[in-house]
């Protein structure tokens, strides 16, 4: 193993994010790490580029019924339901746990309204131990709020605009999949001052018990993650390069370094892993060391000059 696979702050690994320098490209996506606790006895936090808290509201949500979880043969279906609990409880309880560790934490918000999302970035904003906040405009899993901002190109920019109003952190905005045209969505939350976007959410899904002829989950509807999605997730990363100028974060069935590795020869400038922690919670720090490796076989100095490269 070469010396700087080692190193958590080797530069090469650098990558800016919207003006949030991360040492390196890996992160965890929302809702499949929890507050960071859940994990610490599993992997050194200190190593990630970032971590990525469950979803935020203002107020706490118990979220949906159960069953609210179902495997799919090649991935999962999730009808959590935005469970958080509340803004106040994370500033109080949870952060102070994650102050301990020298990771940028991003704290996802959702809000039922934009006057909510307003809010909720104001209360995280002057926050020490709050690095960014990413805008979840794509939850399909709640009646109210979720994907039906991140299906509208002007509520979309409307919330973007709302939260930019009253924050100075990067803002990264997260799209859902569920859109028939994903980069005019991007389009018009970077028109709304974006400094990033992530992408993608789940893909609405749905399974049946056919002894019972009853959804499998109580929501009937849930959000697919996992493997099953990674090639819609590369495609719609690969098509919002092309169409904004800010960095955008890759998110979906990213399971190994190879898998992340496509996403950035795609044009993301980071990853976030997700489904994956579930399956094996030493996923992030594999991806990192593969990724590490990845550019040592291929002799590339810098990995922002493998960000990007796809030949088409
Ligand atoms: C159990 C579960 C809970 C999730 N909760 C959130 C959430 O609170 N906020 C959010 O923006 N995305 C949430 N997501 C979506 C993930 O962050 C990610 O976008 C999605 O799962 C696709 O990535 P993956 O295939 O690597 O899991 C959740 C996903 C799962 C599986």
């Amino acid at each position: 193993m070469k010396e700087n696979m080692k190193d958590p702050y080797n530069t090469k690994l650098q990558v800016d994010i919207g003006g949030l320098v991360l040492k390196n490209p890996v992160m965890t996506a929302s809702g499949t790490f929890g507050y960071g606790e859940e994990y610490a006895n599993f992997i050194d936090l200190n190593r990630l580029g970032a971590l990525i808290v469950k979803g935020i509201s203002l107020e706490r949500r118990v979220g949906n019924p159960p069953h609210r979880i179902m495997e799919t043969p090649c991935g999962m279906l999730n009808a959590i339901g935005l469970e958080n609990v509340g803004v106040r409880s994370f500033l109080d309880e949870k952060l102070p746990f994650l102050k301990n560790f020298d990771v940028p934490v991003i704290v996802n918000i959702f809000g039922e309204t934009v006057e909510e999302y307003r809010k909720l970035a104001q209360a995280l904003s002057d926050v020490r131990g709050v690095d960014g906040l990413e805008v979840n405009i794509s939850c399909p899993n709640v009646l109210k709020g979720g994907v039906e901002f991140g299906t509208d190109p002007d509520m979309a920019n409307k919330v973007t605009r709302a939260v930019k109003s009253v924050t100075d952190l990067p803002v990264i905005v997260k799209l859902t999949p569920n859109v028939t045209d994903i980069a005019e969505i991007a389009r018009s939350v970077e028109e709304g001052g974006a400094d990033a976007v992530s992408l993608i959410n789940t893909l609405k899904g749905m399974s049946i018990d056919i002894e019972g002829r009853v959804p499998h989950l109580k929501n009937i509807t849930g959000g697919l993650s996992g493997p099953a999605i990674k090639p819609v997730a590369l495609r719609m990363v690969w098509e919002v390069v092309k169409s904004v100028s800010i960095p955008v974060i890759g998110v979906g069935g990213i399971m190994d370094a190879a898998d992340a590795v496509e996403f950035l020869i795609a044009g993301a400038k980071a990853v976030q892993i997700g489904t994956a922690n579930f399956v094996n919670p030493h996923t992030t720090i594999d991806v990192l060391e593969g990724i590490d490796n990845y550019l040592i076989e291929h002799g590339i100095d810098d990995i922002n000059d493998l960000i990007g490269t796809l030949k088409v």
